[in-house]
């Protein structure tokens, strides 16, 4: 007799915005909305992570609740009715900008994160007012030890994603609060160096934050967010085909990102893939084949030439040794499609079984 799994068929039925939807137990009020397209806005909250419900910005009204909830760390429940935009959760929302932008640097000319910030976007939406208690620009000073992450702590809004990500993503923990009330700052553990407290530069970190308190040193200055055109591809490095984002600006690459929920990534990169772009743009890069003259020098020339000069090679040196003069050494960074291609070039044509892949060692 089959066995019926309630906690896999149930579903629930909920009301947003006066609209019926269907959901799965466990969903928050936040995804349950986000999946018929009505936005709510957060700043605390990645998709990456656990629920937080630290920035207060995701209230919504929920029937028969006691006061508004937070749409991100609220599980939905059956018979629920939410109202995501009315207008004392508009109010609610503006007052809890006001009060982020009542110590936040507006230094959005020179800001990394402008055009590309959360808090300056929900600022323009909700038509905040830049200072009903006066403005008191924190005074922190900026750390500037490490090769790939800028930090500025004076736009720091606290809303924990970096130490999350660090913590629970990377399981790493280089992040932390220190201090309390108005002196709370993220750092690292005794104020060390990021580098000494086992940063492995993924810059996850900067991926998450929401304003311009983490970002990218190699790209500071390079062009503004707005500026860069944008594709989606394949990170060039390693095969494990994580999807990136690079942003170029006037024939340079200046920046590559990825994409939260898309790819194997979810956004996430390493090292290389976030930061090890810059070689693109080295004027050291080649631009033709080289072959050796007969003084034995690197000359460019076309590919008719360079590869009729392998093909001569290759057809000389089995007529004279076999195939088994050859090995071959297939690449992580190509495709599968092009490895396949290679080991059948290897064995039907150059005649050996010598091969191996760089990922096998
Ligand atoms: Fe949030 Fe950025 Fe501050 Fe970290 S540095 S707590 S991600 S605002
Ligand atoms: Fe929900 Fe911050 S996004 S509390």
């Amino acid at each position: 007799m089959a066995v019926v799994n309630e906690a896999v068929e149930k579903t629930l039925t909920v009301t947003v915005n006066g609209r019926e939807v269907k959901a799965a137990p466990g969903q928050t009020v936040l995804e349950v909305a986000r999946s018929i397209g009505v936005e709510i806005p957060t700043l605390c909250h990645d998709d990456r992570l656990e629920p937080y419900g630290a920035c207060r910005l995701c209230l919504v009204e929920v029937e028969g609740a006691r006061g508004p909830v937070p749409a991100c760390a609220t599980k939905v429940g059956d018979g629920m009715t939410v109202q995501t935009n009315t207008d004392k959760i508009r109010r609610l929302r503006k007052f809890v900008i006001e009060l982020l932008l009542s110590n936040h640097p507006l230094d959005c000319p020179v800001c990394e994160a402008a055009g590309d910030c959360r808090l300056q976007d929900y600022a323009y939406e909700y038509e905040v007012n830049m200072s009903p208690w006066g403005w008191h620009p924190l005074q922190f000073e900026s750390r500037d030890d490490h090769p790939n992450i800028a930090r500025n702590p004076n736009r720091c809004i606290l809303c924990g994603r970096c130490v999350r990500i660090c913590r629970d993503v990377m399981g790493i923990g280089c992040w932390g609060f220190t201090n309390r009330g108005y002196d709370t700052i993220i750092d690292t553990p005794y104020n060390l160096p990021l580098e000494e407290v086992g940063c492995v530069s993924c810059g996850q970190c900067i991926s998450t934050c929401p304003v311009g308190a983490l970002s990218m040193k190699r790209s500071r200055y390079a062009a503004r967010h707005w500026q860069t055109d944008k594709t989606t591809t394949i990170c060039p490095y390693c095969g494990v085909g994580c999807e990136v984002v690079v942003h170029t600006h006037r024939d340079a690459l200046v920046r590559t990102t990825a994409t939260v929920g898309r790819g194997v990534n979810n956004g996430n990169l390493c090292v290389k893939g976030r930061f090890g772009f810059d070689f693109q743009n080295s004027p050291d890069r080649l631009t033709a084949p080289l072959v050796r003259d007969e003084n034995g020098d690197l000359v460019p020339t076309t590919w008719d030439v360079a590869l009729d000069r392998v093909e001569q090679n290759f057809k000389r040196i089995k007529a004279e040794s076999g195939g088994s003069a050859f090995a071959v050494l297939a690449s992580a960074k190509c495709t599968n499609e092009e490895n396949y291609v290679l080991q059948k070039f290897t064995r039907a044509v150059l005649g050996t079984n010598n091969m191996d892949h760089c990922a096998r060692l």
